[in-house]
């Protein structure tokens, strides 16, 4: 099996951005020795803080976030950061030439029942001229990203990842500490048979997505002709590894159980990495009106509707809004 960094070379990935790839993985590295030694350490359940999208912060969503912001900012590599659990963008290195954003531990909810979570990351490069303070940097579309990916902590600390050549699969050896190749160009079969939805908020959907849902739950009597089976594992990381390693079709739909949020899932750190994941495994990632990569982004933590996966589902999906 082939350790990271010559993966990367093959793929002509630059020395830098390498550079800032290893920076990135040894936060993971602490980040997922602190999850499985969590409940020892007293890191189980919540602050009394919320962060600014107004969720109350786990502990680990603290200690995940001050580990990533501390070694990305130290590395010389970056020129600013953004993160769900931080307010605004914050400065790095004038000279950095890149930008990072990230979800720290994505399904928090998840933290306190010993379930999957994990980190998300997206790079983009630092405008030169820019100010490490500006958060205007950020405003760059995800088909500008050089690099994204995520690092599940599961029974094993996977981490997937893609700087544009094919999205590919590598597990975290404990034996010398470093991450391995286990899968190149993974693809997303383009049929499924699966889908993943918050099944509880279905009064709030508008029509389409009812439409289509009710069409997947009549099974091979009804429209579609086929059984679908549905799994929702509230972390955006589990759903899209399974999406990625067996098909399916994930979504977060708009709603209207709030006028001012009609999404859920965030722009920058959830929805644009795992949209590259997801197209550089020959999958969609959309939302009812294109593709998310295309959205040219007006806030660090705007939200937008997320449908992606198995991409002749996710187009059976877009012909009810139609
Ligand atoms: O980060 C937001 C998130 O936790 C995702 O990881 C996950 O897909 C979703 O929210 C879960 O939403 P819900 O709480 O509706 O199940
Ligand atoms: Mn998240």
């Amino acid at each position: 099996m082939q350790r990271l960094a010559p993966a990367l070379r093959e793929d002509n990935v630059p020395l830098d951005l390498i550079s800032l790839i290893k920076t990135i993985l040894a936060a993971t590295k602490e980040i997922s020795f602190r999850v499985s030694q969590a409940h020892l350490g007293g890191l189980m359940g919540s602050t009394l803080d919320e962060n600014i999208q107004g969720e109350v912060q786990k502990k680990l969503d603290v200690v995940a976030n001050e580990l990533f912001k501390d070694i990305l900012l130290e590395s010389g590599f970056v020129k600013a950061i953004s993160s769900e659990e931080e307010d605004t963008s914050v400065g790095g290195d004038k000279d950095g030439k890149f930008i990072v954003s990230f979800d720290p531990l994505d399904g928090s909810s998840n933290i306190d029942i010993n379930s999957l979570i994990g980190t998300i990351f997206s790079i983009h490069e630092a405008p030169k001229d820019a100010e490490p303070s500006d958060p205007d940097m950020f405003k760059q579309s995800g088909n500008r990203q050089v690099c994204a990916g995520y690092v599940l902590y599961g029974p094993s600390t996977m981490l997937v990842m893609t700087t544009g050549s094919g999205t590919h699969f590598y597990v975290l050896d404990r034996t010398h500490g470093g991450y391995l190749l286990v899968e190149r160009n993974v693809q997303v079969p383009q049929d499924t048979q699966e889908f993943a939805i918050n099944m509880s908020n279905q009064r709030f959907w508008q029509e389409p997505m009812q439409n289509y849902i009710s069409d997947l739950l009549a099974g091979d009597t009804g429209p579609r002709g086929k059984n679908f089976n549905m799994r929702w594992i509230a972390a955006m990381v589990g759903d899209i590894h399974r999406v990625l390693t067996r098909g399916g079709l994930f979504t977060y739909p708009s709603d209207n159980r709030n006028p001012e949020k009609p999404y859920k899932l965030r722009l920058m750190y959830e929805a644009n990495p795992m949209s590259f994941l997801i197209e550089q495994a020959g999958g969609l990632a959309m939302t009812s009106e294109g593709r998310i990569m295309d959205i040219e982004p007006s806030d660090i933590h705007q939200r937008v509707e997320v449908i992606m996966g198995s991409k002749n589902e996710v187009e059976a999906c877009l012909g009810y809004y139609k």
